[in-house]
């Protein structure tokens, strides 16, 4: 019998991706998802991808009733990944009590549903916002976590709080925290990728829709910082590398028996890469110059980040595998699919 596997958020971004890992891993998969960010068509695009059409629930789960009776319904989940939040820095800033309801609340009402439904392994979407700017790099599970420079950020530290404090509360629940570096690229396939609504707040779809001529030119903020070549340095990950960790996170939950626990990890490829140094490789990759010019720094850009991997290397056995090249091809694959460019 399938080990059935729920996925919050599983028509978005790196949740999609995920859920299509999963039933390669044989698993069944549900997912449930508000829409509020992605489409349900990427449900289908799942299917042909894979095969499989994995169930889909349009669900809101601040409905904490709505969320207990698909509880009740699905006769046994064996593990949930929530990736359901909302995600936009900068949005975070102006509307910072959407952000601390929906990713705070969701959060609960699914701990009371998995007690109450006895489902007790969770992969949790965290994010190396929580470590701010480390004062030493590259970041390690150890290097202190920092207060969030958004209310998108302190969410993330905040659902981490919950998490630890549940775990202790609660001794069959076990949970894994995986604290994504930034991640981009698209499915080699070109059927499933990042869907950014409206302006891009994220670096790679704002060049991908750059070249692809949907915006006039990119303006990279600052190149005045203490690195290289003045731009900001971020670790890029993979998406298909990063949902493979989901993967591997889960089939360690579902290995143990009744050990409560929380464990975190960072999820990164080790490699600091800068804004200038990207759009390089983006040219390198695609033949795409990309038109941009040096604006001012944006409010509340860390200068440089980028991750120990050591940890999930060694205890989940896992480790990024795409190159940064491969990775950015692979979003300009998807712009041009979604934008039927030749
Ligand atoms: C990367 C670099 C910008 C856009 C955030 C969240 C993180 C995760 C990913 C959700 C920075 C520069 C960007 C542009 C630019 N969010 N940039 N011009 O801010 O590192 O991380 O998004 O999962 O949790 O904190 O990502 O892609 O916005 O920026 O120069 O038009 O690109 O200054 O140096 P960030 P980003």
């Amino acid at each position: 019998m399938k080990q059935k596997i729920l996925v919050t958020g599983g028509t978005g971004y790196i949740g999609s991706h995920t859920v299509v890992e999963l039933q390669k891993a044989g698993f069944n998969v549900i997912i449930i998802d508000d829409l509020s960010n992605s489409s349900e068509a990427v449900v289908g695009q799942i299917e042909q991808i894979t095969g499989i059409r994995p169930e889909f629930h349009c669900l809101n789960m601040l409905d904490a009733g709505l969320l207990d009776d698909f509880f009740a319904k699905s006769k046994g989940i064996d593990a949930v990944i929530h990736f359901a939040a909302f995600k936009a820095v900068g949005e975070s800033v102006e509307k910072p009590l959407a952000y601390y309801r929906n990713n705070l609340i969701s959060l609960v009402n699914l701990f009371e549903c998995m007690e109450k439904y006895k489902s007790d392994y969770l992969v949790f979407s965290s994010s190396c916002t929580v470590y701010g700017q480390p004062d030493q790099l590259p970041v390690t599970e150890n290097t202190p976590r920092k207060a969030a420079e958004s209310p998108y950020g302190n969410t993330k530290i905040v659902c981490e709080d919950i998490i630890r404090d549940f775990t202790r509360a609660n001794k069959q629940i076990q949970t894994i925290a995986l604290r994504y570096f930034n991640p981009i690229g698209a499915h080699p396939s070109a059927l499933i990728g990042e869907l950014p609504n409206g302006v891009p707040g994220n670096l790679v779809p704002f060049v991908t829709q750059t070249a692809a001529g949907l915006r006039e030119q990119l303006s990279v903020f600052g190149n005045d910082y203490n690195t290289p070549d003045g731009s900001c340095i971020r670790d890029y990950i993979n998406v298909v590398d990063l949902a493979k960790a989901h993967v591997i996170a889960i089939e360690r939950l579902l290995k143990r028996k009744n050990e409560s626990s929380f464990e975190f990890f960072n999820v990164g490829t080790g490699n600091g890469v800068s804004v200038l140094e990207l759009l390089k490789a983006f040219q390198k990759a695609t033949g795409q110059k990309v038109n941009y010019k040096i604006v001012d720094r944006r409010a509340g850009d860390i200068e440089k980040i980028f991750a120990d991997t050591t940890k999930a290397n060694k205890v989940l056995g896992w480790k990024a595998t795409a190159t940064l090249e491969e990775t950015l091809l692979s979003a300009w694959n998807w712009e041009k699919k979604i934008r039927k460019i030749g």
